[in-house]
């Protein structure tokens, strides 16, 4: 498959992806989406591959979330396409890779940036990134699995907090929270990553699957499903229509 919105790199033990859509901050559109199931599960086949390493290109944004353009004309059904699609073909993927994943946070990572951070195994911050959930602001809720994994990263209030509020945090606040392992410059980021992805290519490959198999086994599915229902449903409401004219307008919604 030739790749449209992303570029792969590879070295002898680590496969990068680079979300590269910087005209759009790296917003993720449903072509993105199907380039990174392909390029993901071709890194995953790859016995040479120990680690995945994806970050966005250029310096502002990791992923500033779902593509707004794509779905701000869409109706409740293709909602909840949208979000159990994406779900199955990239977050659930991810997390339920046999090799670890690390997101390399160069920028912005709101909404389903921010929720493909989550998905990976670990997180790298550079010291400028601002992390969010601001899908109410559009009136919508996260619909990438963001319910979910923000509160098992950061805890029920937090999580709560982020998402009512719609506001992003420093990656500082981030670091104390638990959402991201480490912070560093935004040069220094890919080489930690790489160290932690070196650190991990000396470890058995069928313990670590087993290792990332069994951690996620004790967390529940169903509260995925319901974010899934509860996002299409948004879309049939006219407080999503003045949300996501009001972010094409550059101006604030009126609710
Ligand atoms: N989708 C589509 N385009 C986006 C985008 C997105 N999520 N985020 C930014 N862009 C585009 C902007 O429309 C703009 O394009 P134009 O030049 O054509 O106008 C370009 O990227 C640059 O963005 P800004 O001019 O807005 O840059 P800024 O520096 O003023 O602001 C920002 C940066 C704060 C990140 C702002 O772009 C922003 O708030 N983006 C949207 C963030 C957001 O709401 N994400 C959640 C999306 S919904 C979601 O993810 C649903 C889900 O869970 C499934």
């Amino acid at each position: 498959m030739t790749y449209k919105n992303i570029i792969k790199k590879t070295t002898s033990n680590i496969g990068y992806i680079i979300i590269n859509r910087p005209k759009n901050l790296n917003a993720l559109n449903k072509e993105t989406i199907i380039e990174l199931n392909h390029l993901i599960q071709d890194f995953d086949s790859n016995k040479n591959i120990r680690s995945i390493i994806i970050t966005g290109a250029e310096k502002k944004a990791f992923i500033a979330g779902a593509d707004i353009k794509e779905f701000m004309f869409f109706d409740q059904e293709n909602g909840q396409e949208l979000a159990k699609n994406g779900q199955v073909l990239l977050f659930d993927l991810i997390e339920n890779l046999s090799k670890p994943c690390i997101a390399a946070i160069n920028g912005f990572a709101l909404g389903g940036g921010l929720e493909l951070a989550m998905s990976c195994h670990i997180r790298v911050a550079s010291i400028n990134s601002k992390m969010g959930l601001p899908e109410v602001s559009l009136g919508v809720i996260p619909g990438y699995g963001g319910t979910q994994r923000l509160s098992q990263l950061v805890g029920k209030g937090k999580a709560l907090e982020m998402i009512v509020s719609g506001s992003m945090i420093s990656s500082d606040d981030a670091l104390k929270w638990g959402l991201v392992n480490y912070v560093c410059s935004q040069d220094e980021l890919i080489e930690k990553c790489e160290y932690i992805a070196n650190k991990i290519s000396s470890n058995s490959p069928q313990a670590i699957a087993k290792a990332i198999k069994s951690i996620n086994s004790s967390y529940s599915k169903d509260g995925f499903k319901t974010e899934i229902e509860l996002f299409g449903s948004c879309f049939g409401t006219e407080e999503f229509k003045e949300g996501t004219n009001a972010f094409i307008e550059k101006r604030k919604p009126d609710y």
